[in-house]
């Protein structure tokens, strides 16, 4: 009895699943749709992306969105995370232009949930910026911080009564690798001493600007919640001794902190060793100013306690240890730590996805300490592998995963409040187009229709939703 209650979701645990716009949409030029930076990305540098793919097409979801509001239904999911295409609704990125055809494409989606019985969970940015944004620095310019604020309102003002849950910026700590690493678009390797930072900088003031604007002129009618959206690899000392346990503190104060400490710690502002670490490498650089730009007090106040849930995409965890590797990035080697994996761990297709259930659990536990145990969703957590559809190996990590989760809530008290697999489609994962898969429901990408198959995940999704346990 005592174990089933274990394995049981707590009441009013919400359990959805999540997709991205330029992941799944296509239509990428139709009804006056602009470019973003992904079509830009795809469409100019060759072999960016594994194959050459791109996602013009994709999964075809701007018209078989009600083929996926079928599917969550028939699976019965609570909510669905999707992500707006900035470039639908503002070809251009900012007013001048406002495209009422992309408008009513997320009307008619949002309906579609609602009359399913879905909640919508709205990213507002997943990556997609408008090109014409990136033509005059992209996040790297600090205007940028009112064009967001131009786009949120006119969103607010347009799906606010039907949106309770928002998501502003999907992870910022991969955005800015964009900037760096040529790592996603807009694909620059800029000088990686300082760039990360400086992008950072302005999508924390960005998401604090958006949650103002909610804040002030919506949230007394509309009742909704907002979040800003972190991710990370769970990061655990190597061995008891206390060099690694510091280390692995460090790297999850980069890691997690960098982007969460501002808006979820009670202080705000960067977390201090970030702080203390950068400045003084900066300094031993010959550095006048730290690579890490400071906020002044009234920002630090702006951007602290700047949401109402926590939402964390989380799929791996990494082994630590104190040291610089110089090969690293220089987050890594700002931070003093060396990365490791065990060779025991599984492997996917996603060579970076090593699968570590226990690390979500001790996730979960740091988030508790570090953010005084405010309501955590879990926005993104699933597997990837070559499109299998008896994806049993999938199965095993998500009840893994999953019983870890349960785990933090019954024996640590963790406040986890939802949970949405990544994702319900296969699609365009990014760099590696479509030769990865995250889907529960596998996409024929041969097949014009894309002709959408639930795989064996989606029996075990439908168990647990129905009889809220894990078959253990
Ligand atoms: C998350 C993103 O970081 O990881 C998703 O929010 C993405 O959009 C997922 O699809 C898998 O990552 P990747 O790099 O393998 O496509």
């Amino acid at each position: 009895m005592k174990d089933k209650i274990k394995y049981t979701f707590p009441d009013n645990f919400l359990i959805g699943t999540s997709t991205a716009a330029y992941q799944i949409e296509g239509a990428w030029n139709e009804d006056g749709k602009g470019e973003n930076i992904w079509d830009k990305l795809t469409h100019t540098i060759p072999k960016a992306v594994t194959n050459e793919d791109n996602g013009d097409i994709a999964c075809d979801s701007y018209h078989k969105y009600k083929e996926d509001v079928s599917l969550l239904k028939d699976i019965g999911f609570n909510i669905y995370r999707f992500s707006l295409n900035w470039t639908r609704i503002l070809p251009d990125g900012d007013l001048s232009h406002i495209n009422q055809k992309g408008i009513d494409y997320y009307h008619r989606l949002i309906d579609e949930l609602l009359n399913n019985k879905i909640e919508p969970m709205v990213t507002l940015y997943h990556w997609d910026l408008p090109q014409k944004l990136q033509e005059i620095g992209g996040w790297l310019n600090p205007l940028l911080v009112n064009y967001f604020e131009d786009y949120v309102r006119l969103v607010f003002q347009l799906y606010g009564n039907k949106v309770k849950w928002w998501n502003t910026i999907n992870e910022p700590l991969e955005i800015v690798h964009g900037y760096s690493e040529k790592r996603y678009a807009p694909y620059l390797d800029l000088d990686a001493m300082s760039v990360d930072y400086i992008a950072g900088h302005t999508l924390l003031k960005a998401h604090a600007r958006a949650y103002h604007v909610y804040d002030k002129e919506f949230r007394h009618i509309q009742k909704g919640k907002l979040s800003l959206t972190l991710s990370g690899f769970f990061y655990s000392p190597m061995s008891d001794s206390q060099e690694d346990r510091d280390a692995a503190e460090r790297a999850n104060q980069f890691e997690f902190g960098w982007f969460g400490h501002p808006v979820y710690s009670k202080d705000g502002d960067y977390p201090p060793i970030m702080r203390e670490l950068v400045d003084k490498r900066s300094k031993e650089e010959g550095r006048q100013r730290s690579r890490l730009p400071v906020f002044t007090k009234a920002e630090i106040e702006e951007i602290r306690g700047t949401s109402d849930y926590l939402t964390m995409n989380h799929y791996t965890s990494r082994l630590c240890t104190s040291g610089i590797d110089p090969t690293a990035k220089v987050r890594f080697q700002d931070a003093n730590f060396i990365s490791h994996i065990d060779e025991n761990w599984p492997s996917c297709q996603a060579v970076w996805l090593k699968v570590v259930p226990w690390g979500f659990r001790d996730m979960f536990r740091w988030l508790k300490k570090e953010y005084d145990n405010q309501p955590v969703y879990i926005t993104e957590n699933g597997y990837c592998d070559e499109g299998e559809i008896i994806d049993v190996n999938r199965v095993n990590y998500l009840r893994e995963y999953i019983t870890e989760m349960l785990i933090a809530i019954y024996d640590y008290g963790c406040n986890i409040i939802g949970y949405n697999f990544w994702s319900l489609l296969d699609n365009f994962e990014w760099l590696n187009g479509y030769s990865y898969k995250f889907g529960i429901v596998h996409v024929d990408f041969n097949d014009p229709e894309r002709k959408r198959t639930p795989k064996f995940s989606v029996k075990f999704i439908k168990n647990i939703i129905q009889d809220r346990i894990i078959p253990q």
